[in-house]
């Protein structure tokens, strides 16, 4: 298959009604689109991407009028949620239509919805005039893409089209909250930070590393993997190396020349680069990357899971390996 590209989001949003699989950018990171309701669609999005059949999409539309076309029986933190992050990074698991087919679900009777607000998207949505399920745009295992060139990278050939948009400002993914339960529980921590969540819904609950892995079968699954060995160190503590690349706040201290330095202005700036940087440095073929830890706390939870998932833990929560699951390459 040829992957075509276009800027018009009409175009794209054609090719996605015909069936077919259109990357797309959001605010996060890409996605990569299909119709929601179309069982066969949806289908060459786990083919294209190699994802696990087990691990559910997220499905987005236009604004949260059109949640119920693929929702019903929200609740009122769910609506709550919605209303105060939306458009924007935020996912709600909430009960599923029974038209929405299982495998965009894998089989669950939830569904996970979002409202991206990057302008591109929505007139890419609104065009569609479908729910669109779509996971991040990378082979599964593989960082996010943050840009069209890294979608096209991982997935040249094996889908329709590409949106070409921004760079995605944000770099990191939605929180997923799931509300189908009482009080709701943060199932992967993201670009809406916990702290801000919790202004809107007090008694949101942060899932523990076992409990998030049984509701959020995405996250069982190893993740945002460079090819190079990631460690995390501090500026004082990180082993300099031509052959290695540094990604932090601080220059790092230790004498000794690097393949690459990598120093963002604060922790939104990290977030932002931190996938295009971990393709960077294995484009340029470093065998170690060493990023520098911050403050799990806002933002910088959801960077440094991901920052963990990268070096290879089960949990970005925890740094304990024990967890089932661990290792697994996808
Ligand atoms: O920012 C984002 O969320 C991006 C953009 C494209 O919207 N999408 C994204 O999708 O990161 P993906 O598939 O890479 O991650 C979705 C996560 C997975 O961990 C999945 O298991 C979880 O959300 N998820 C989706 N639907 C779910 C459901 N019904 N119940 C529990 N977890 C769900
Ligand atoms: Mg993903």
């Amino acid at each position: 298959m040829i992957t075509q590209r276009t800027d018009d989001p009409e175009k794209a949003a054609r090719w996605l009604r015909a069936g077919d699989c259109v990357a797309f950018p959001t605010e996060t990171v890409y996605g990569l689109g299909a119709n929601a309701l179309n069982a066969d669609a949806v289908a060459k999005i786990f083919e294209a991407k190699d994802r696990p059949a087990d691990n559910p999409l997220i499905v987005h539309v236009a604004s949260v009028e059109q949640v119920e076309r693929v929702a019903q029986n929200l609740s009122s933190a769910a609506w709550a949620l919605l209303r105060a992050f939306s458009p924007g990074p935020l996912t709600c698991v909430v009960h599923k239509r029974d038209d929405v087919p299982n495998v965009t679900t894998a089989g669950l009777d939830t569904v996970g919805v979002r409202i991206p607000s990057l302008p591109v998207a929505q007139s890419f949505l609104t065009a569609c005039a479908v729910p669109v399920a779509a996971p991040s745009a990378n082979r599964s295992g593989r960082p996010s893409p943050t840009t069209w060139e890294a979608v096209r990278y991982d997935l040249d050939g094996r889908i329709r089209g590409i949106l070409i948009g921004p760079q995605s400002p944000t770099g990191i993914e939605s929180t997923v909250v799931d509300t189908t339960v009482d009080p709701p529980v943060v199932l992967r921590p993201g670009a809406v930070s916990v702290e801000e969540a919790r202004r809107v819904v007090p008694e949101l609950a942060m899932a523990d590393s076992v409990e998030q892995q049984k509701r959020s079968p995405g996250t069982r699954h190893r993740h945002y993997a460079p090819d190079a060995t990631v460690e995390i160190a501090s500026a004082d503590e990180a082993t300099p190396g031509v052959d290695a690349a540094y990604l932090g706040l601080n220059r790092p201290t230790r004498s000794g020349s690097w393949g690459h330095i990598v120093l963002a202005s604060n922790i939104p700036d990290y977030a932002a680069r931190l996938y295009a940087a971990l393709r960077k440095f294995d484009a340029e073929e470093m065998d170690r990357i060493v990023c520098e830890p911050v403050e799990p706390t806002g933002l910088g939870r959801a960077l440094m899971d991901r920052v963990r998932r990268a070096a290879g833990h089960a949990s970005g929560e925890t740094p304990n390996d024990g967890a089932a699951g661990a290792g697994e390459a996808l």
